[in-house]
């Protein structure tokens, strides 16, 4: 069993091992010419459920031949161009070429003595993200596996750091379109039902800002203590971007932290054409980024980052065993002392690299090309009466209906649009999302890959007009 261990002896056993799944992965990317297999839940489950952990196969070429055919094969594929649903990037080469590396070395960067340079390296990128945001001179942050637990460490400093001992009496106000996280964390900080505070958004899907001045003053009024804005700057599914100079401003004159949630739209801070979407992002207290979202890097590869270093404090804890509060004097680097977690990946080589080979340029033109296809793709839907477009898009995503020109019942026209990404999954020909609106089912299209076209866009269209028809059409006959 020992010749499994990765080490001085093995080192050709390894090599062999990873360059034969590096071969197949390889040679299924060149062949992959769908997005989904459409495979069934009732299809796949027994291939996995017939395999006994418990009989290895000692082999591995035979385990990723099994392994090809209980995932491989019927994964869903994110470089695809027709995959078109979540935020999901495809990744660029140099930071899966760093995700090998990771794994293999396998530092933990939760101290000093179980990283040494990777510790270096994640301060780095943390600074020149900081750099990039514009946070200031007393600016810092840390890795995080998503943007989820971002935000949660970025609201628990703001609890931490709010005038008031009673967590009933805190109030996070966020738009109805942010992302939920923003709930869940509320919910693990200890803080009362009503904590998160909705505040509208106008036809655009930004929050109104005169709506968050006066749910801010009403909160005051009552004498609750306003917590933590949020911004997000580009919601989950319109890419809206809350105006953030305004609520910069608001949070200033209430005394309120401003957490910036930029998981997605964080990809402008690296873009050659739009950067200035995200003016106002300096004056946060804190920002998430989820690298995994708008930088091209795999899952998963995110962080935290706080205009004052000294608000980390709140996540330090000091373990005789790990990181002594001795060593703070000694100025020993220990990430562990600003993290939520303790063992952690040491996921910033993977953006480590891809700025090394790229550039940041380089992603920025990336992430350029997807929102000016966005853009294409709006025009399109703007046009066709077949459709019914929200909003023009400020980052890379679409969020659409199929409207038939015969059909009034809006409740038909939902079970049409769902139908319809239904039989879209299921065929493989495409994969797309959905959403409401205003109670409404709607499909998104998020566009995070450059080779995506305008004419996949309309071939995809077609293929869900197509199958609403053929759903309209069977309920008429169901009908008569
Ligand atoms: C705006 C926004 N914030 C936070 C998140 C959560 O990020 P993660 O999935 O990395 O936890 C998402 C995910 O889609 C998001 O869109």
């Amino acid at each position: 069993m020992r010749s499994h261990l990765l080490n001085d002896t093995t080192a050709e056993h390894y090599r062999r091992s990873v360059t034969e799944g590096v071969e197949r992965v390889a040679a299924k990317l060149a062949t992959t010419e769908r997005p989904f297999t459409g495979v069934s839940v009732d299809a796949l489950s027994p291939l996995i459920d017939r395999i006994d952990l418990d009989r290895p196969l000692h082999d591995t070429a035979a385990v990723l031949d099994e392994l090809d055919e209980v995932y491989l094969r019927d994964a869903v594929y994110f470089h695809h161009p027709r995959y078109l649903a979540h935020l999901n990037c495809p990744v660029v080469i140099p930071a899966v070429l760093g995700e090998a590396v990771l794994s293999a070395v396998n530092s933990s960067l939760d101290t000093w003595d179980q990283s040494a340079g990777g510790t270096l390296i994640e301060r780095k990128l943390i600074d020149w993200t900081n750099e990039r945001i514009g946070l200031g001179p007393h600016a810092d942050g840390v890795f995080t596996s998503g943007g989820s637990q971002s935000n949660l460490q970025a609201l628990l400093l703001a609890r931490e750091e709010a005038k008031t001992d009673s967590l009933a009496e805190l109030r996070i106000f966020a738009s109805e379109v942010s992302h939920f996280s923003v709930k869940k964390s509320a919910k693990l900080l200890g803080l009362g039902q009503d904590a998160v505070v909705s505040i509208p958004v106008g036809a655009d899907k930004r929050m109104q800002t005169v709506a968050l001045a006066r749910e801010l003053e009403r909160c005051k009024d009552s004498g609750l203590v306003p917590m933590a804005v949020v911004a997000t700057s580009g919601t989950t599914d319109f890419g809206s971007i809350d105006p953030l100079p305004e609520i910069a401003e608001l949070c200033e004159q209430f005394g309120v932290w401003m957490h910036v949630d930029a998981a997605y739209g964080c990809g402008l801070l690296a873009s050659l054409k739009y950067r200035g979407r995200l003016d106002g992002i300096e004056r946060a207290d804190s920002v998430t980024v989820d690298y995994h979202k708008s930088f091209f890097q795999p899952v998963s590869s995110s962080a935290v980052l706080v205009r004052d270093a000294d608000t980390l404090r709140h996540a330090t804890y000091h373990a005789e065993y790990l990181n002594p509060r001795r060593m703070v004097q000694e100025r020993i680097p220990n990430q562990v002392d600003k993290s939520l977690q303790t063992t952690r990946r040491f996921d910033a080589l993977k953006l480590w690299m891809t700025l090394r080979v790229m550039g940041a340029d380089g992603v920025g033109q990336l992430f350029d090309e997807v929102c000016d296809l966005a853009a294409e793709g709006w025009k399109l839907l703007a046009a066709d009466p077949r459709f019914d477009v929200v909003v023009e898009p400020s980052l890379s995503t679409l969020v659409f209906r199929y409207i038939p020109a015969a059909v009034t019942d809006p409740a038909e026209i939902d079970r049409a649009n769902l139908y319809a990404r239904k039989a879209l999954f299921a065929s493989g020909d495409a994969v797309v999302a959905g959403t409401k609106v205003v109670g409404r089912h709607y499909l998104k299209f998020t566009l995070l890959n450059p080779e995506t076209t305008a004419d996949d866009i309309a071939a995809v269209l077609d293929l869900i007009a197509g199958h609403a028809e053929q759903y309209l059409g069977e309920s008429l006959d169901r009908a008569s």
